[in-house]
């Protein structure tokens, strides 16, 4: 049996470290043991301009302990505001990686999002030039349209004329949550999708059966087992199409266990752990380097890392339940299954 797994260091595509203290709380759980993160722009106020991106890098940088290195790969709030020519300056500086795309209201501190796509056409003409990606928080938000349903019908009625009408717009769906999110990612050119960790792991039942689970509510919401485990073989296919985005997301709390709770998994601490007991669940421990270690970069045109983690499998190891921020304190993921990998 198995006992040891080297892999290139990973890095982690999609990241919330919120700002102030949550980020000084949370930031070690990542640096750890990712090399870099595309580190989410919907902070209050948002993340818009390349001189905010600028400001906020140097706030989680100041942020980071001595002795820990870690990169923060930045990304912009696009609004019907967003000044294309702010956004190449940021992209050409090398400190932009991304934009990320809120359908307005799709989830927390997205209601400076896009309503109305014609607004931000320069944008996304422009992106498509330089070879930016544009991040897709990929829901609907019309109140008609159940909460199961939206990223399908995001993927129908908002993703794919998108594409259609922004030819070269290199795009991520990010934490797909859905086999129609599968197969449109597989579908294709300019187009790729990060998986979290916590999808790999939780159906809707983990949310609902037997009393209500705040702590696995996120968003897109998790789905029925057969998304689930369209997801599993997607992240464990070797289709480099799919990559690990942990949409890591804390909430203290107060706020995750109340009459109206936020959304988001803080799974930051033990995804390494997590990620390598499925892989090995389904015989696919190789296949682990290339979903949290290879794809990302190739997709972003970024070098491989140099540096390498290391994996011991062993007697469970207990995680902390909660970790204790400045903020408060957070929960971490449960997955409901003991973990027997850790990073040395
Ligand atoms: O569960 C989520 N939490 N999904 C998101 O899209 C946002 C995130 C957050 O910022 O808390
Ligand atoms: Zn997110």
């Amino acid at each position: 049996m198995q006992q040891t797994l080297t892999l290139r260091r990973p890095d982690d595509w999609h990241l919330h470290l919120r700002d102030g203290a949550m980020l000084e709380g949370v930031l070690p759980e990542t640096a750890r043991h990712f090399a870099r993160a595309i580190i989410m722009p919907n902070l209050v106020p948002p993340v818009v301009t390349g001189d905010h991106a600028r400001a906020y890098r140097d706030r989680i940088l100041a942020a980071l302990p001595e002795g820990m290195a870690f990169e923060p790969l930045m990304t912009l709030y696009l609004t019907e505001g967003t000044d294309a020519a702010d956004v190449r300056a940021a992209a050409e500086s090398g400190l932009v990686k991304a934009v990320k795309l809120y359908p307005a209201g799709a989830t927390t501190n997205s209601h400076g999002g896009v309503r109305d796509f014609d607004k931000v056409r320069g944008v996304l003409e422009t992106m498509a030039e330089i070879g930016l990606p544009l991040c897709i928080h990929g829901e609907v938000t019309t109140p008609e349209v159940d909460i199961f349903d939206r990223e399908a019908v995001f993927i129908d009625t908002v993703l794919d004329p998108l594409r259609r009408a922004n030819p070269g717009l290199r795009v991520v769906m990010e934490h797909i949550t859905t086999e129609q999110g599968v197969a449109y990612a597989r579908s294709g050119t300019d187009l790729a999708a990060t998986i979290t960790t916590h999808h790999l792991v939780i159906n809707r039942n983990h949310i609902l059966v037997g009393g209500i689970k705040p702590h696995y509510y996120c968003l897109p919401v998790a789905k029925r087992e057969q998304h689930r485990l369209a997801l599993r073989e997607a992240a464990m296919s070797g289709d480099a199409t799919f990559f690990l985005g942990t949409d890591s997301a804390p909430h203290v709390d107060a706020l995750k266990e109340h009459a109206c709770g936020c959304a988001g998994c803080f799974t930051a601490t033990n995804t390494m752990s997590v990620l390598a007991e499925v892989f090995e669940q389904d015989g696919k421990l190789d296949r682990l380097e290339g979903f949290a270690s290879l794809h990302g970069p190739a997709f972003y045109r970024l070098p491989v890392n140099e540096a390498t983690i290391t994996l011991t499998k062993g007697a469970p190891v207990e995680y902390p339940t909660k970790i204790e921020t400045g903020a408060g304190p957070v929960t971490v993921f449960d997955p409901g299954f003991p973990l027997h990998w850790t990073v040395k």
